[in-house]
């Protein structure tokens, strides 16, 4: 019902030769994917990897996008101009953005808006830190994160959005959450949209764990009934591993 969908999330990786040499050995191993495979990828790779990608079922996202149209916004990237250079995805309200670049929920939403303004489809990630986790927080943290991240947004919109739950204690730890972990918060996510919205549109958001998440353990992961997918940020560095994520049922 839900289709899967895995996305890479490349960080502040790769130059443009490098994105290119990349997606050259990718693109043939994930040419049968049954679920829809996206690279997220830094501004200034963007064109030259949907150039790459063009007749493939590879899409291509930001990691980020601005609220306004144009103006005065030293930095940062429209989405008018994300879509001119191919990017059809854009993460939104990634951790590292909310921790070290004062992303908040109100600016996370404010870019969510904006991103299905333009018709660029958001991957909007929400996730609890270690303390709140300990805290008996977690999902006090992701239900206002959550409604946070979409407010106003209306649920036919919905039907374009791609929630990421990814557990800060996880990225690039090599820690997981465990599958049981995982899908429980994930359930609980989609219960706070079916509140918003109703059981219909929340049975039809697909909502990504990230964190960790590689060759090993994302058959089991994508094996939970509430997971359809994952955000990728390590093991999409590199084709072969990215590629078993992607065949995670092989
Ligand atoms: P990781 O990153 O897979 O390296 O943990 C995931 C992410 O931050 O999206």
């Amino acid at each position: 019902m839900r289709k899967p969908i895995i996305a890479g999330n490349w960080k502040m990786n790769n130059t443009i030769a490098e994105a290119e040499k990349l997606v050259k050995e990718l693109k043939p191993l994930v040419k049968d994917a049954e679920c829809d495979v996206v690279l997220c990828v830094p501004y200034t790779a963007i064109a030259a990897v949907a150039k790459l990608t063009k007749k493939s079922n590879i899409a291509v996202g930001a990691e980020n996008v601005a609220w306004a149209d144009k103006g005065a916004f030293t930095g940062e990237i429209s989405a008018a101009m994300l879509k001119e250079v191919g990017a059809t995805y854009a993460i939104i309200g990634h951790s590292e953005r909310r921790q070290m670049f004062g992303e908040t929920d109100e600016t996370v939403n404010k870019r969510t808006i904006q991103a299905l303004k333009y018709g660029l489809k958001p991957i909007v990630c929400v996730g609890e830190t270690l303390e709140e986790r300990e805290g008996g927080k977690t999902e006090e943290v992701v239900k206002r994160q959550t409604e946070g991240a979409f407010a106003n947004v209306t649920a036919t919109e919905m039907a374009q959005v791609v929630i990421a739950y990814e557990p800060v204690w996880a990225i690039g730890t090599g820690k997981t959450a465990t599958d049981e972990q995982a899908n429980e918060t994930i359930a609980y996510i989609r219960s706070v949209l079916a509140s918003l919205y109703g059981e219909e549109t929340a049975q039809g958001v697909r909502i990504q764990y990230g964190g960790s998440m590689n060759p090993g353990n994302c058959k089991s992961l994508m094996a939970q009934p509430d997971i359809d997918g994952g955000l990728i940020g390590g093991a999409s560095l590199k084709a072969a591993d990215f590629n078993k994520v992607v065949h995670y049922n092989a």
